[in-house]
């Protein structure tokens, strides 16, 4: 049976800088299934599709072949077989994949890619509706959060050191709009799991929140 770690929570809480680290620590293969919403995202910029265009994000969607790759602790995602892992993590295309993912039809295939992948290797995956809905069984779910005036401030600060010019006000604005989009959507609305523990990690260091969650896997293993 594979090990499985569930991490769900908002945009910035820190999922994927905390994952990796309690992945690496464990010897955990660390999922960000968030990249796999924004590869088809970027597929469907390219597209030049509005996003108000539904029927063709489904359309662009279906055809399109999302897949992972693992190499040295280091995940690509794929997209048609080209490997877009340098062009998502823009805010444009952060937003339309909370935009297109809101879509039922277009997180079918993404989801059933991430359950088979669960499946088959000891993992911890991070998103919004792993605990809820991909992987329901995980040994152990987390839901990390922080206050979106926080997030915003972290956001900031890693476009600054990037040389980004950027307005803080802007991107708390934009992370509180997805949140409410991520949470109020219809399927797989972002939500804590009932079995879920909580982590706020508003007024803790990331070596904190690490340490808390790899304490809490090890409980798990029972090691
Ligand atoms: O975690 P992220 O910022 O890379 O995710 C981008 C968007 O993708 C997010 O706003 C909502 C969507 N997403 C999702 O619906 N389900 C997931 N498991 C992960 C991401």
């Amino acid at each position: 049976m594979s090990f499985n770690v569930a991490i769900d929570g908002p945009a910035g809480a820190g999922k994927s800088t905390i994952a990796k680290a309690v992945a690496k620590k464990l010897g955990l293969i660390y999922v960000d299934t968030g990249a796999m919403y924004r590869a088809n995202a970027l597929n469907i910029i390219r597209n030049n599709v509005d996003k108000n265009d539904k029927e063709k994000m489904i359309e662009l969607s279906k055809k399109a072949d999302i897949s992972l790759k693992f190499e040295n602790g280091e995940q690509s995602v794929l997209i048609n077989g080209e490997n877009v892992n340098a062009f998502i993590r823009t805010e444009e295309v952060g937003n339309m994949a909370s935009i297109s993912s809101a879509i039922p039809e277009v997180r079918k295939a993404i989801v059933d890619t991430q359950k088979r992948i669960a499946l088959e290797n000891d993992i911890i995956m991070d998103g919004r509706d792993i605990g809820t809905v991909v992987l329901p069984q995980a040994d152990l779910k987390i839901y990390l959060t922080a206050g979106s005036y926080e997030r915003a401030k972290r956001r900031y600060r890693e476009l600054t050191e990037k040389g980004i010019e950027c307005d803080l006000e802007t991107i708390q604005k934009e992370i509180e709009e997805r949140d409410y989009r991520d949470m109020h959507r219809e399927m797989s609305p972002l939500k804590q799991a009932f079995d879920a523990v909580l982590v706020d990690s508003s007024d803790m260091t990331i070596d904190e929140v690490v340490d808390h969650i790899y304490n809490l896997c090890l409980q798990k293993k029972g090691v």
